[in-house]
């Protein structure tokens, strides 16, 4: 409810407006967001990478609604990975297909994304594709085993909300493509996707569990302590390497968590977001949680 609320704020122009060019929506932008060069964003790489964090770079874009612009994503990304094998920079990156063309076309999309593939593949850089809303699930989900079948650097996320996601695990279980799993940002209907957070955490938990189990390198993806603490727990007791899985956070979250698995050993990854088209990045991350609300008032008040 409050989710669905913060979301349809978000969408008015007069709010989007004041959190693009105001001092204060920008600097809590700059929270969640690394900046809006990919300079910013290897500033930031390299800092994590000094405190033992790796990390995944997703240049900041979706829904794009022309080809140019999907080619010229694509192009961002190529420069990103230049940028990634050049200074030795311990990073791969995150894609979403609507920004590069799946609402134009999809065989534009598939050449672009496979444009990206082979460039990561030189540099020997994994990709993974980001999971949109669930208009988009099943078209990904297509996408990305039709592309494992030419490239083996890419894999996907699932998402602990929607009901179909213990099938769709299976799928990619076996077929060894590497999977984030994540709560899901999205606003869904109940006819797909769970109403109550505690059904949402609660399939997280069992899914979590079945790819330290039997999947390949999965990424935990989340900032939930307690789930965190299930994991290394599960991992522990049924003596799963550290070294078999990955945990991930968003950049701006629970940064003392980060550090602390990091330190205790395990393999963290932040997700690090850049570029121009944060708005859309920024209101989930609002939406996830309202108390952020009042980061951007304390913001707006220091004028
Ligand atoms: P939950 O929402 O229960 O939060 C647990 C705790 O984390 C909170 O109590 C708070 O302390 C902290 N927290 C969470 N969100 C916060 C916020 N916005 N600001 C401040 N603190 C916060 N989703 C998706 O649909 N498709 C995708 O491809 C991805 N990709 C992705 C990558 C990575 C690396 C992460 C970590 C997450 C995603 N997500 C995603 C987002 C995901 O679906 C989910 O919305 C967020 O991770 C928030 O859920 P938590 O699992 O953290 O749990």
């Amino acid at each position: 409810m409050i989710k669905e609320a913060m979301l349809s704020l978000a969408q008015q122009q007069s709010i989007k407006h004041f959190m693009m060019f105001h001092p204060a929506g920008r600097r809590v932008a700059r929270r969640f967001v690394a900046g809006e060069a990919l300079d910013e964003a290897m500033d930031v790489t390299r800092t994590l990478n000094a405190r033992g964090i790796s990390v995944s770079l997703d240049h900041l874009g979706e829904n794009v609604g022309d080809a140019e612009e999907a080619q010229a994503t694509a192009a961002e990304y190529a420069a990103t990975l230049d940028r990634i094998h050049a200074e030795q920079v311990e990073a791969n990156i995150s894609i979403k297909l609507t920004a590069l063309g799946l609402d134009v076309d999809s065989d534009l999309c598939r050449a672009n994304v496979a444009q990206v593939l082979k460039r990561a593949r030189q540099h020997r850089i994994f990709v993974r594709v980001d999971m949109e809303g669930s208009a988009y699930t099943q078209r990904t989900l297509d996408l990305v085993a039709d592309l494992r079948c030419e490239f083996d650097n890419v894999g996907t996320v699932l998402q602990t909300s929607l009901y179909r996601t213990p099938r769709d695990l299976e799928a990619l279980i076996a077929s060894r493509t590497r999977v984030r799993l994540v709560k899901g940002a999205y606003l869904e209907p109940v006819t797909l996707a769970y109403a109550h957070k505690a059904d949402v955490d609660e399939q997280y938990v069992r899914l979590l569990r079945e790819l330290l189990e039997r999947g390949t390198y999965p990424a935990i993806a989340t900032h939930d302590e307690r789930i965190i603490t299930d994991a290394c727990d599960y991992a522990g007791r049924h003596e799963i390497a550290r070294a078999r899985f990955e945990f991930q956070m968003l950049y701006g979250i629970r940064r003392d968590l980060q550090e602390r698995l990091a330190g205790e050993g395990y393999n963290v990854r932040v997700y690090v977001p850049y570029g121009t088209q944060w708005y859309p990045y920024l209101t989930r991350r609002m939406a996830e949680r309202p108390a952020n609300l009042m980061f951007v008032v304390s913001n707006t008040l220091r004028g």
